[in-house]
């Protein structure tokens, strides 16, 4: 016989499902009480023990002890379960007001959109694009351009010269040579590509990028070269600014020519006259070199620094800033 009440079995039931912080712990305590070797189901086995008179009223008794704690159980299990949801959502937390992460993003570097405009506007004039190498020999850059050897001219680039006696290109001039030794006139390029020359300071650059041209057909004159560069002068600034061209000296082109343009301040009024490009007719003695003969063909050709031009587009004052790659430099330029 018992002296375990179904009351206070019931009351220490309760007590450790209120101190249950988790399903498992509240699985123990259901285990512990209504198992199969549970404490009240164990009052239920020994009922047959008691008198009959009074078996009927203590299991009642042991059945609604039973069924306030399953009932307790079920809803602290709510409760947990409900707790745990909470929690999660609380530390998933996600702040939609917060600013997105935005991706740096790139673009293209200003040299790079100068050249691409350039390019662009040469296109619709009709010229196609050639190239040639960085690395060209002597005759390239300097010979079949009319250079003569030993001639001062020679020292008016400061020239890297490889070991082997071939030198980085000092201009894109040696395109010319290339293109007009391939092809028969009508010839009409634009040539880009990185020069090289043995100078550092402000205004110079061991390694800038320039910008060739080239046009050979029958009855080719000055004024058509001075019309073409006025007319690409206006497209790239998108303004139209005076242009001049000053009597230069090139051994390739006879005769040559400065061209400068009226520079515009940045508060509209008249500014100076900048040197933007060298210019002439193609030597005859060039046009020979490359089999074509100087009585039948004419020529023009030009070269710009694309630098140049760019640091004219965009208002850079120090061409260096093209070459540091600072990037909150580059970053206005997007
Ligand atoms: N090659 C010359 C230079 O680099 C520019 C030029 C090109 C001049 C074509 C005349 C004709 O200074």
């Amino acid at each position: 016989m018992t002296t375990v009440s179904p009351q206070g079995l019931l009351e220490q039931a309760l007590e450790r499902v209120q101190h249950a912080t988790n399903e498992a712990s509240l699985d123990e305590v259901r285990v512990a009480y209504l198992g199969k070797k549970g404490l009240l189901t164990g009052l239920l086995k020994q009922l047959g023990q008691l008198p009959p008179e009074t078996r009927r009223e203590a299991g009642q008794a042991v059945n609604r002890c039973k069924q306030s704690l399953e009932s307790a159980i079920e809803s602290r299990r709510e409760t947990l379960h409900r707790q745990a949801i909470e929690a999660r959502l609380e530390s998933e937390r996600v702040d939609i007001t917060m600013p997105g992460r935005t991706l740096p993003a790139g673009g293209p570097h200003p040299v790079h959109r100068a050249l691409d405009r350039i390019l662009a506007i040469f296109g619709q004039l009709g010229f196609n694009v050639a190239t040639g190498p960085e690395v060209e020999d002597d005759r390239y850059n300097f010979g079949a351009l009319n250079f003569p050897e030993h001639h001062p001219a020679r020292a008016m680039h400061d020239t890297f010269y490889l070991p082997d006696g071939r030198v980085l290109r000092t201009h894109t001039s040696p395109v010319q040579i290339r293109v007009m030794e391939a092809a028969e006139p009508p010839v009409r390029i634009v040539a880009p590509g990185r020069v090289f020359r043995s100078d550092s300071d402000q205004t110079h650059t061991p390694q800038f990028h320039q910008v060739e041209g080239l046009l050979v057909d029958r009855d080719v004159s000055f004024a058509d070269l001075k019309g073409l560069l006025s007319a690409f002068v206006n497209a790239f600034f998108e303004e139209s600014l005076e242009v001049r061209l000053r009597p230069s000296y090139f051994p390739f082109t006879e005769p040559s020519a400065e061209v400068d343009v009226r520079w515009r301040n940045e508060d509209g009024t008249t500014g100076r006259w900048l040197e933007v490009l060298g210019c002439g007719m193609v030597h005859p003695n060039v046009l020979a070199n490359c089999d074509i003969d100087p009585e039948e063909y004419t020529g023009y050709a030009f070269g710009l620094g694309v630098e140049r031009f760019a640091m004219l587009r965009y208002r850079v004052n120090d061409l260096r800033l093209f070459f540091e790659n600072d990037l909150n430099f580059l970053g206005q330029f997007r």
